[in-house]
């Protein structure tokens, strides 16, 4: 194969295996339990019952640390369960709270909310998840909690992280949305920080369709996010604390409440959880090992004794320097030609972007109800100068699920081919 021209330049295709993305799953376990949900005609549950209830068991019991389930919540979105998180947690003007820039904008635009102010630190350029001397060096006497994301199913430096949050006492938000099941010494991710929030969106490994999950092993916490979503029965039902109790009929302001057919496919969802997990780490490691003896391009690595879980994307690095600086974008353009499906990420570093670039007159321009808990001139830049060098050399391959073992194969002969014949594309 790798003797043919480029299929760039005429000739034929490396991948010419038919594959089907098999993602999200929905078998006759999840379509039977919408059903049966649809048929009983219960399409909104108030309390803490049914298959809601059933849902949180299950995924509290999933995250049981010394035989001990956490409290779980139940949310509309993940966006929702880091809001009730960060309400949880207190946080609000005045609040630093330090965030990887590399992450889903949702792990960070719920502080905006609560009008805490989101201080940005870079990576680690291997696991691609927060650094935590990044982290150390953002602390300051304005601190109030730390906020780490399992990028693309590798758990972050948590050993660190948590050691860092125990002696500056500062509590740890974990998102996990990338990663639900993945394991740090076989402790699963979600149960290191004061809170751990999933969410449950149609792609993730644990998809709901819509939907997000927090746990935590804090009473408190779980009651005041409890207050900010769900008001009325279930708040009745479950605060105990005598300041917030006067609230429950009205709670704090939103409807938060998963949609109890987004529970019953979750709940359906987490039975093959592992297994899912499973198959999917076997395919992307085997397009590791396809990948690796590439030149120019660099197959993300697990650290040892950690698990991905989720795999949320599979984004190997482009070492242009390896191909006589062929850009990543011509490079790309040969690939796509061979039948690979490859793009840029989305999902940039966050410190960059307009919206974290804003200052209080634009906010109050726009009517931002948080505008006065921005800068009033130019905001800090917070440098990450790893994340810039780095994102700008990943790809995106696909997550690959199901029977893919020709596919992939063929992924490595299509890199193969182009590499072999890069200074074509010069
Ligand atoms: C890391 C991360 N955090 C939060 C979210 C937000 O979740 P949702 O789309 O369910 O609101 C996502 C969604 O993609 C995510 O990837």
């Amino acid at each position: 194969m790798t003797g043919d021209s480029l299929a760039l330049h005429g000739g034929s295709p490396a991948v010419t295996a038919r594959w089907q993305q098999d993602w999200p799953y929905v078998g006759p376990e999840e379509i039977s339990s919408v059903t049966r949900l649809l048929e009983s005609r219960v399409l909104s549950i108030y309390d803490r019952s049914g298959i809601v209830a059933d849902f949180e068991d299950a995924f509290a019991s999933y995250h049981s640390t010394d035989g001990m389930p956490p409290f779980a919540l139940s949310h509309n979105s993940g966006t929702s369960s880091l809001h009730a998180a960060y309400f949880g947690l207190g946080l609000g003007p005045g609040d630093e709270v330090i965030v990887p820039t590399y992450t889903f904008l949702a792990t960070v635009t719920p502080l905006l909310q609560v009008g805490a102010t989101p201080v940005f630190a870079d990576l680690d350029p291997v696991s691609l998840t927060v650094d935590p001397d990044a982290v150390r060096s953002r602390i300051s006497p304005r601190t109030r909690a730390i906020v780490v994301t399992h990028m693309w199913g590798h758990p972050a430096d948590m050993a660190s992280l948590v050691a860092l949050s125990t002696r500056h006492r500062l509590p740890l938000v974990e998102d996990c949305s990338h990663a639900h099941g993945a394991t740090v010494d076989g402790r699963k991710v979600g149960t290191f920080g004061t809170v751990g929030c999933f969410s449950l969106e149609g792609h993730k490994a644990l998809a709901a369709g819509e939907g997000g999950i927090l746990i935590t092993r804090s009473r408190e916490v779980y009651e005041r996010a409890l207050m900010l979503g769900h008001f009325g029965r279930r708040a009745k039902d479950e605060v105990l604390d005598d300041s917030l109790r006067r609230f429950v009929d009205t709670g704090f302001g939103h409807k938060y409440r998963m949609h109890p057919l987004a529970a019953a496919i979750a709940l359906e969802q987490l039975k093959r959880l592992d297994d899912r997990n499973e198959r999917r780490r076997v395919n992307l490691e085997a397009l590791s090992g396809v990948l690796a003896p590439v030149p120019g391009v660099h197959p993300p690595r697990t650290a040892s004794g950690m698990t991905r879980g989720g795999w949320y994307g599979y984004k190997p690095r482009y070492a242009a320097h390896e191909l006589g600086g062929l850009p990543l974008a011509r490079f790309m353009t040969a690939l796509r030609a061979e039948g690979v499906q490859v793009k840029k990420p989305g999902s940039p570093p966050l410190h960059g972007l307009p919206l974290f670039r804003m200052t209080r007159s634009i906010g109050r321009d726009l009517a931002l109800p948080w505008a006065e808990t921005l800068a009033a001139s130019e905001p800090p830049l917070w440098e990450c100068p790893t994340a810039d060098e780095v994102y700008p050399q990943l790809m995106s391959l696909p997550t690959f699920s199901g029977d893919c073992s020709t596919v992939i194969a063929q992924y490595g002969e299509a890199f193969a081919k182009v590499t072999a014949r890069w200074r074509e594309l010069m």
